[in-house]
């Protein structure tokens, strides 16, 4: 009987991706197959985040509820990966021994050796190591019978910003090599994928090798992937104001397939802010990307991340973030209190803000962007959009589900073979956060 595998994922986009990957590998060595329950599992995974502080307590409790499923079956593996295990390490252990194995984001590719060695020694073991871009070398070929993939490009980030934990967990930024990039898309190109989402926590800081040793930047990995025929759309999460480049840019002008949708994470409005969060830009600085941006891609939608009551964050500081809010019309968001994170420079700046002052402004800043999402919404009825079908409708099992170049989700009528092609829709309804449409031309 083939043995069951259960993972749970916490946070970001590249985590879903780790998790994949992780479910790549075991089922590679070990034949094993993905189940959506824990209870008839072998080997049960967290993919943890530990990005603000309910997240990492939220791994805790889930882990507490999955004890009991050990004690019936003490073959059980139970391991803890993500940023939470790189975080805390041994710690995971010490305060829940029935962990098994406890793996970083750069140890994920060892698994097998992880689960043989817990296996064979009946101690637990712990490897969150940071061996480099060693991960992507030991990875199985991707596999997708999808029209959408992800590709991670480069990991880990040296930004630094004042609260946050990456850089500690994830380790300093490295790139892939430029062929091994390429020669992922064009395996995945080769079953049928057509739009590549390229991922990192800073996509665009992208420095890879070339052949030659020579080193591509982002501008140029874009070029030579636009170039693919069979590559019709190009997304990238997430990358950073600093590394916007005017390379980068002018490429919304020459390069049709790179979406009008840019997530460009802004956190705060104030230039004191900026700094005390050492984000390196202005808020001007910003504006400025935004106007080379709109000058090269006019119809290009903007969504950013948003951190309401850092330490100290005044009155003004707010209005500053509420005006850029204005003057950017900023689309659909990410927006969190700030979470202090032990081993961060801003855990340790004096906060004297109430947490009630915190919940009102973060209340103001979500209703504003939501009201600017909908005016974006709106502007769409009539026209048509090219999606890319994901798969049937979440409400609708008659309907299928399509993604527009502005990460909106359009419902349409339209048969399941269309499912990972691309076609036309033409937006005829707005709901709360998708659209209804009816299929215009298939292409
Ligand atoms: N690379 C990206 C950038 O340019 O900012 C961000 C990656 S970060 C993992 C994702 C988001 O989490 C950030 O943009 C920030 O808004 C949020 N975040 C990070 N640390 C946080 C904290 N301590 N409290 C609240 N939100 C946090
Ligand atoms: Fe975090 Fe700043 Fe990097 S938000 S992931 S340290 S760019």
């Amino acid at each position: 009987m083939t043995s069951k595998l259960y993972i749970k994922t916490y946070g970001c986009q590249m985590n879903e991706y780790d998790s994949d990957k992780m479910a790549d590998v075991l089922r590679a060595c070990e034949g094993m197959e993905p189940t959506t329950t824990p209870d008839n599992a072998d080997v049960i995974l967290f993919n943890t985040c530990s990005v603000r502080e309910k997240a990492q307590e939220k791994v805790f409790s889930d882990l507490g509820r999955v004890r009991e499923l050990k004690l019936a079956n003490p073959n059980l593996i139970i391991g803890v990966g993500g940023c939470v295990a790189s975080q805390e390490g041994d710690a995971i252990v010490k305060r829940a021994p029935y962990v098994d194995i406890v793996f970083g984001p750069q140890t994920l590719h060892r698994l097998p050796q992880l689960i043989a060695a817990r296996r064979t020694s009946g101690r637990s073991q712990v490897d969150v190591s940071f061996p480099e871009i060693e991960k992507f070398d030991h990875l199985p070929a991707p596999q997708t019978t999808a029209g959408t993939a992800f590709v991670a490009i480069m990991e880990g980030c040296s930004k630094y910003c004042t609260f946050c934990v990456v850089p500690y967990t994830r380790g300093d930024e490295v790139s892939r090599p430029f062929a091994d990039v390429m020669r992922e898309i064009e395996m995945l190109t080769a079953q049928g994928v057509g739009e590549i989402t390229l991922l990192g926590q800073n996509v665009n800081a992208y420095r890879g090798e070339l052949e030659d040793g020579d080193i591509a930047d982002f501008a140029f990995l874009i070029q030579a992937i636009a170039a693919l025929p069979a590559v019709q759309r190009i997304r990238y999460t997430t990358s950073h104001p600093k590394e916007m480049t005017q390379r980068l840019i002018d490429l919304y002008a020459t390069t049709p397939k790179l979406v009008s949708h840019l997530h460009l994470p802004v956190q705060c409005g104030s230039d004191r802010v900026l700094a005390a969060m050492k984000r390196g830009y202005t808020a001007l600085e910003y504006k400025s990307v935004i106007r080379r941006l709109r000058a090269a891609r006019s119809d290009i939608s903007i969504s950013s991340d948003f951190i309401i009551g850092f330490p100290g964050e005044t009155d003004a500081d707010f209005e500053a973030t509420m005006k850029l809010i204005d003057d950017v019309g900023f689309d659909a968001s990410f927006s969190f209190i700030y979470s202090p994170r032990p081993g961060t420079p801003a855990a340790d700046m004096p906060d004297e803000v109430p947490h009630e002052t915190k919940q009102a402004r973060l209340q103001r800043l979500q209703v504003r962007i939501g009201e600017l999402e909908a005016t974006i919404s709106a502007s769409m009825v009539g026209s048509v959009q090219r999606v890319v079908v994901e798969g049937l409708s979440k409400k609708n099992e008659q309907e299928l589900a399509g993604r527009t170049d502005n990460n909106r989700v359009v419902n349409f009528v339209g048969s399941p073979g269309m499912i990972g092609r691309f076609v036309d829709v033409r937006i005829t309804q707005v709901w709360a956060h998708t659209l209804r449409g009816e299929l215009a031309t298939q292409t």
